[in-house]
């Protein structure tokens, strides 16, 4: 063990006990806490690990207590890890302040192995399912999309040109899909219970991940703390799975197996369908669908609807490509019908848009952390087993040995000179590998179609006289762009 811990990739001497936890993460939370406006890049965790890769190169190592982490800078490294080497570093950590609350169940959090790949084998399908079946997708993205239009309009003109913060009108939209899928409803964003229990999943992974809270990862018995927000996360947890669990038992007191509704449906059909047929092994269990629900809601919402509002805010900051992009979907879809998934082949221009945006914001800048689920030789170090892997996505996208002038917003670096679309294998906002988003389809249809309808129907501004917002966002959860609001003029 003393000879692999000789040949561990470089990195800062760590402080004893806490490691390099305080020079890495603190900031982060500590200005968060005392509701500081970031002045810079630096309170990006990713931007932060970035920065360290200059001094110690694109593999580098820190500790967070005593648990080792490597951390993955650039694209070759990050494709090496997990395309090349994906049996060593598929694997999640055990986190403790997460495994409270996820158990290692569900996708996101649990161990890699065959039990996680089942599941999401079976929840993939049913997703994918989703689009081609009678569940399908596109007609309610679209409902969603005619209330955010309608309500928009109605802020806008409320507003008196002080313009409108799209937030949580977009947010609303994109959970009600995720709704949709997995429960089969839909709630209006000014449905108490459902926006709390979101709110309330969004802040108890918060807690966990951007708040003294993690300290639970060194010290895991403050969880039991009984203040602060060490008692929220218990209170959080608490509110969160009585929810779930009604949901889960309405799903099971009217379930029609010939006719399933929703995911949840499917999922209870198939674990009756394996009990039925004596598989006594089976994973399919009311306990672990209950933490699919949890995964698929906090992995879908937050993600996506920071994606559009990204899009957004390059909109408002690049008038003249917002113009270009609209000309683009007047040409092909015209004024007069709604966009569909169909057009976005014929829609390069602003498929490139959304892609160079999503280059440069990254919304899961550093990924969900791997590990290393043996020891292993990784270029020219030892990894040792249990290694905490970050896959900086953030440096994939900034790295200026496959990006021209990384720094700059330029959707035709996604085009070639004929003006269609090019693939990148370096643009990762999905991940690569085994653990790749397993949302990815289902995300690339609702980022299209959500800015497509909305350019489609308003011409987006910032607010008369109003400063344009800092770019480098605030890192919560995911990377969310800071606070602005727009005004709008319908076009339709
Ligand atoms: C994992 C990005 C939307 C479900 C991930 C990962 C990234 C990511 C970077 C981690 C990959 C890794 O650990 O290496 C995004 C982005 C989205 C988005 C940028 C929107 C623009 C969604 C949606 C869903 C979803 C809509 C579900 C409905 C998941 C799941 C995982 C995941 C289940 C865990 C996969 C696993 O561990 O096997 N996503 N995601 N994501 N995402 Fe997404």
């Amino acid at each position: 063990k003393r000879r692999d811990l000789a040949n561990i990739p470089p990195g800062p001497k760590p402080w004893p006990v806490v490691g390099n936890f305080g020079g890495f993460f603190i900031p982060t939370f500590v200005q968060r806490r005392f509701g500081q406006q970031a002045e810079s890049t630096d309170v990006n965790a990713a931007v932060n690990l970035m920065k360290k890769a200059e001094v110690y190169g694109n593999v580098y190592s820190l500790f967070v207590g005593s648990q080792l982490v490597v951390v993955l800078n650039g694209y070759e490294v990050v494709k090496d890890a997990l395309s090349n080497h994906p049996e060593v570093f598929s694997d999640r950590p055990i986190i403790p302040a997460i495994t409270i609350m996820t158990k290692r169940k569900g996708i996101v959090f649990a161990p890699y192995g065959p039990v996680w790949r089942k599941q999401r084998k079976f929840c993939h399908a049913t997703l994918r399912s989703f689009g081609l079946g009678k569940l399908s997708l596109e007609p309610c993205i679209l409902k969603g999309l005619a209330t955010v239009k309608a309500e928009l309009l109605r802020m806008n003109e409320e507003s008196g040109g002080a313009g409108v913060d799209l937030a949580p009108l977009i947010n609303n939209a994109v959970s009600n899909v995720i709704c949709s899928l997995i429960l089969g409803q839909r709630f209006h964003h000014e449905d108490s219970e459902f926006s709390t229990v979101l709110d309330l999943m969004v802040r108890g992974l918060e807690i966990c991940v951007n708040s003294p809270a993690v300290l639970i990862n060194i010290f895991p018995l403050l969880y039991h703390f009984p203040f602060g927000v060490f008692k929220e996360l218990r209170q959080v947890e608490g509110d969160i799975t009585a929810f779930l669990k009604r949901i889960i038992a309405k799903h099971r007191e009217t379930l029609d197996r010939d006719n399933p509704r929703d995911l949840t449906d499917m999922y209870l059909i198939e674990m009756l369908a394996k009990q039925d047929a004596g598989e006594e092994d089976s994973s399919f269990t009311e306990d672990y669908l209950f933490y699919i629900i949890g995964d698929l809601f906090i992995a879908g919402t937050d993600t996506t609807s920071n994606s559009v509002m990204w899009f957004l805010l390059y909109m408002v900051s690049h008038p003249d490509i917002q113009d270009m992009v609209q000309a683009e979907i007047d040409e092909v879809v015209g004024r007069d019908r709604d966009p569909s998934f169909n057009d976005k082949g014929s829609l390069p221009f602003t498929e490139a848009t959304i892609m160079e945006v999503q280059r440069l914001t990254v919304v899961v800048p550093l990924a969900i952390p791997h590990m290393a689920s043996e020891r292993t030789e990784f270029r020219g170090y030892t990894i040792p087993k249990g290694t905490v892997v970050l896959p900086n996505l953030w440096s994939v996208h900034r790295d200026p040995t496959v990006w021209d002038d990384p720094d700059r917003f330029n959707p035709a670096r996604f085009l070639d000179d004929e003006r269609k679309l090019l693939r990148k294998e370096c643009f990762i906002p999905f991940g690569i590998g085994r653990r790749v988003c397993m949302g990815e389809q289902l995300a690339k249809m609702e980022l299209f179609l959500t800015v497509t309808s909305l350019l489609q129907a308003f011409k987006f501004r910032l607010p008369e006289g109003a400063p344009p917002p800092p770019m480098h966002g605030r890192f919560g959860l995911t990377l969310a762009p800071c606070p602005f609001t727009v005004c709008v003029s319908p076009r339709r």
